[in-house]
């Protein structure tokens, strides 16, 4: 047997609350569908309070904090008004990612570099008030080495460009992302920091992520919601850990 540790599945569920916010009422609740995830055997609940609030409110961090016993994963921009509610909310960690208003979806990773002045403080303080502290940012060298540099025990690569290239059939562009995943992940590995991935996957590129050994967790939110309208949210998050076993029992240690 080879030293491969566990992957963690964590559900993302701001699209529940995308799906509530159409009508402006109170359903779908987002934490129904955390609780009912935890139940179907997910590791974690992450949801990401935007600026714009679109999708989870702040009502919703604070009942998820309250209400589940799994680990809250807070995505937030790195602002002064989302560290005052991480320190009220005290999630078990918070995942830095970049956010601008008129963007669909969290496009690119975080400037660590260009920013590394005003994180180094900003991670620091979340540290101390007990919040694990991940950086959601591309798999390059310079990026993984600025956040060893600035403290953070977690980054999470940044799978989207990789998962639309497949999506468009562009092998030659999902062949190079990935390579760059892979050599991301070993990197960071390398330098002790604890690698997470998320963004865009599905049943597919769930497989193959997971056979990269040093990632230790995926985050997954808008795929899963999606299958859960034809299949149920059980059964997509049951389907999900399948392919994430597959693609884990082709994991093999570096040499
Ligand atoms: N990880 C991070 C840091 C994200 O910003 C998102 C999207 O909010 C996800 C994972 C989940 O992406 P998706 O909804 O495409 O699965």
């Amino acid at each position: 047997m080879t030293n491969i540790l566990p992957l963690r599945l964590g559900l993302n569920i701001d699209h529940v609350a995308t799906i509530r916010n159409a009508r402006g009422g109170n359903a779908p609740d987002p934490v129904r569908a955390a609780l009912m995830a935890i139940e179907a055997g997910v590791d974690g609940i992450t949801a990401h309070l935007r600026e714009d609030r679109r999708h989870i409110r702040d009502e919703d961090m604070a009942r998820l904090s309250l209400e589940i016993a799994k680990p809250l994963n807070f995505e937030m921009a790195a602002t002064e008004e989302m560290k005052k509610i991480a320190l009220r909310v005290k999630p078990h960690a918070v995942c830095l990612v970049p956010e601008k208003r008129e963007e669909r979806t969290t496009e690119g990773g975080l400037d660590v570099v260009g920013q590394h002045n005003l994180l180094a403080p900003y991670i620091a303080e979340l540290t101390q008030a007990g919040i694990r502290v991940s950086l959601f940012i591309e798999a390059d060298p310079e990026p993984i080495e600025m956040a060893k540099k600035l403290g953070a025990p977690v980054i999470e690569l940044h799978t989207g460009a990789w998962c639309e290239a497949l999506a468009h059939g562009d092998k030659a562009k999902a062949a190079h992302d990935f390579a760059r995943l892979d050599s991301g992940a070993e990197l960071a590995g390398k330098l002790g920091l604890e690698v997470h991935a998320g963004h865009g996957l599905d049943f597919y590129s769930a497989e193959v992520v997971a056979a990269l050994p040093e990632v230790r967790e995926l985050n997954i939110g808008h795929f899963i919601v999606g299958e859960a309208i034809f299949i149920g949210l059980p059964l997509a998050i049951q389907q999900m850990r399948e392919a994430m076993d597959r693609g884990r029992a082709k994991a093999r240690a570096r040499p």
